[in-house]
């Protein structure tokens, strides 16, 4: 039976990883994978996680299984950095939290919650929006519909566009919204634009469901969560996918969270029930260590205050990067758009779409080992004050400046 099965394609953002580590060449770039570097190229464990495993290490007393939806500390946490300590969703308490295996994990979780708890069949995503986030819902079995999102005229908001998009969401239909620091794009709504879009959601009765995997790497913690917070203003249910991989640097130990916000706490209380009723089919419970060690920090003011520097640390380096990037390139006459290239300084959080078109694209992995993902995102933290000029006199070859 196994002599039939087809070679599946590599992943558009994982395979590229697999790819560039098989490469031999000392000067290759990685742009692809959305994972934090520092100017050494490296990822490190941040300082405050490291305490906080060695505070666990001594107080750890068992390995037994977590709850189903995982360590209730971590859930509240969760929900603090969601909404706000003093906010009356986390007062009321009509949401309820899980603690999932990483960002993708809560989004699986969503979809199936969706699809099989609410029975609803569709779910709209950003055109365009992070390569897995289809791959997810269809899954599932939701049907993907696409709300336009970028404008490639200005390589920003196309906000008319989007609000004209919504305004086609049936009732019920769920509307998955990037809470901050678009995947791909980098392109973020204003605040003032976030008020419109919840209020367009919340007239056509849509469930929005924002996916939240870059809190703080915009501007800061409490202002990334502006937009999620203008949507529950607006929005009395509403699903939250939170992803710790990034702004904890936990990437490998899978630390991510599903959140259900209901009208109240007895009606979050059923749907909590239906939510570990699924992952009991999934997963069985979540694995305990980076839940843990999040928990340990936000639990402990000294360790909450340095994961806040060190958080402000990645931000302001790629902030620096992307300047340095435009200056590179203005340098040595490449213009990414007919405006130039400022667009990328002004696009926010991890990633820059930066307009190469996928034969640019292949063409400098092929040719100059630099590896970006097809659709022109780059990972703006993969890039230095060492790898910056490689990478602009590359793309100057390929932009044919
Ligand atoms: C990315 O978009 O590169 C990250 O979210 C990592 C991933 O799993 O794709």
């Amino acid at each position: 039976m196994f002599k039939s099965i087809e070679m599946a394609p590599a992943d558009p953002i994982l395979g590229l990883s697999e790819a560039f580590k098989a490469d031999t060449n000392a000067d290759k770039i990685n742009l692809g994978v959305g994972v934090y570097k520092d100017e050494a190229g490296a990822t490190p464990v941040l300082k405050c996680i490291k305490s906080a495993e060695a505070k666990l290490v001594d107080t750890e007393t068992t390995k037994g299984y977590l709850p189903i939806d995982g360590n209730p500390a971590y859930g509240q946490a969760v929900r603090e950095l969601l909404f706000g300590s003093n906010s009356e969703i986390v007062a009321s308490a009509r949401a309820a939290t899980s603690h999932t295996p990483g960002g993708t994990g809560a989004l699986r979780v969503a979809g199936e919650f969706i699809k099989n708890v609410l029975g609803v069949k569709s779910i709209w995503l950003s055109d365009p929006s992070w390569a897995n986030h289809a791959a997810v819902f269809g899954a599932v079995g939701l049907e993907v519909k696409k709300y336009p999102y970028f404008d490639k005229a200005s390589n920003g908001l196309d906000f008319q566009g989007m609000i004209e998009g919504l305004k086609s969401v049936g009732k019920g239909e769920v509307v998955l919204l990037h809470g901050c620091c678009h995947n791909p794009t980098g392109v973020d709504p204003t605040v003032e634009q976030w008020e419109k879009i919840a209020s367009v959601v919340a007239e056509r009765g849509g469930l929005p469901l924002v996916d939240f995997a870059y809190q703080g790497f915009g501007v800061g913690l409490e202002e990334d969560a502006a937009g999620l917070r203008a949507v529950a203003a607006k929005n009395k249910e509403l699903l939250v996918c939170s992803s710790f991989s990034k702004n904890f640097g936990l990437y490998n130990e899978r630390v991510g969270a599903f959140t259900v916000v209901a009208e109240d706490a007895e009606a979050v209380k059923k749907a909590q029930s239906q939510v570990k009723t699924l992952i009991r089919r999934i997963y069985s419970n979540p694995p305990a260590h980076g839940g843990a060690a999040v928990a340990t920090v936000l639990a402990d003011d000294a360790l909450t205050k340095q994961w806040h520097d060190e958080l402000a640390e990645m931000r302001e380096r790629i902030a620096k990067m992307r300047q340095l990037f435009v200056d590179e390139l203005n340098q040595r006459g490449v213009k990414l758009s007919d405006a130039g290239n400022q667009f990328i300084v002004d696009q926010c959080g991890m990633f820059s779409f930066s307009g190469l078109t996928k034969e640019q694209v292949d063409v400098l992995k092929k040719e100059h080992s630099i590896y970006i993902v097809g659709s022109g995102r780059i990972n703006v933290a993969g890039i230095s004050e060492k790898n910056v000029g490689k990478l602009c006199d590359a793309i100057a070859v390929v932009a044919g400046a």
